[in-house]
């Protein structure tokens, strides 16, 4: 059984997906840390994230970069952002993306294109939202010392810059259900993320 998991920075869509994988027993990929990777890499190159060769350069990910802290920030999602938008890049990562959604006995992954490019085949699509102001106190909470300001407009930035991006922008499948968590505790999304999912497989 494929999942995707598809949904904008703090929706909760990775905790969805994780616990996704833990109930169904499969393995898990969160697609956004490869792009994290591949813009961190081009930024310690001194590459430029908005020059399709310099960040196209930096798509061999070497295992040992997925585990560093700092992929965790917001500047590294940032980076990401910028670097995600060049076809040469999701050209790139698509290959190691699809792989591991077709290995045997299935996969769940999250990102901003599983349902609509890396497995548009998958048995169950969510589409994960939350207010943009939910999102941004989200992130707040985990770091407290950033300006909630600072953190709303840059959540704003990522968000226009992936959905309004020509190479697979951030949209929701045609068959994909939408669950909002903007209301809902952690717990309650993945009860209603797995009901979603356990809909979709008996259809
Ligand atoms: O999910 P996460 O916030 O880690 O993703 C970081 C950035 O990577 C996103 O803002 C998006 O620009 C990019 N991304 C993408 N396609 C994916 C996953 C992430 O373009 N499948």
């Amino acid at each position: 059984m494929i999942i995707a998991v598809d949904g904008p920075a703090a929706s909760g869509k990775g905790s969805i997906a994780r616990a996704l994988a833990a109930h169904y027993g499969l393995p898990h990929l969160d697609t956004g840390l490869l792009y994290r990777a591949v813009g961190v890499a081009t930024a310690r190159s001194g590459g430029d994230p908005d020059q399709e060769a310099d960040a196209a350069a930096c798509c061999c990910i070497d295992d040992a970069l997925l585990t560093d802290p700092e992929l965790r920030n917001e500047a590294a999602g940032a980076l990401a952002s910028r670097v995600s938008q060049h076809p040469a890049v999701r050209a790139a990562l698509f290959a190691y993306q699809q792989d591991f959604a077709r290995q045997k006995g299935g996969a769940v992954l999250d990102g901003r294109d599983i349902g609509t490019v890396i497995a548009p085949d998958a048995d169950a699509k969510l589409f994960i939202t939350a207010s943009s102001d939910v999102r941004a106190k989200r992130r707040h909470l985990e770091d407290s010392h950033a300006d909630y300001t600072d953190i709303l407009a840059d959540i704003l930035a990522r968000d226009a810059r992936d959905s309004e991006r020509s190479a697979a922008p951030l949209r929701q499948a045609e068959d994909a259900d939408l669950l909002d968590t903007s209301d809902m505790t952690i717990a309650a999304a993945v009860q209603r993320a797995i009901a979603l999912v356990e809909a979709r497989i008996r259809r």
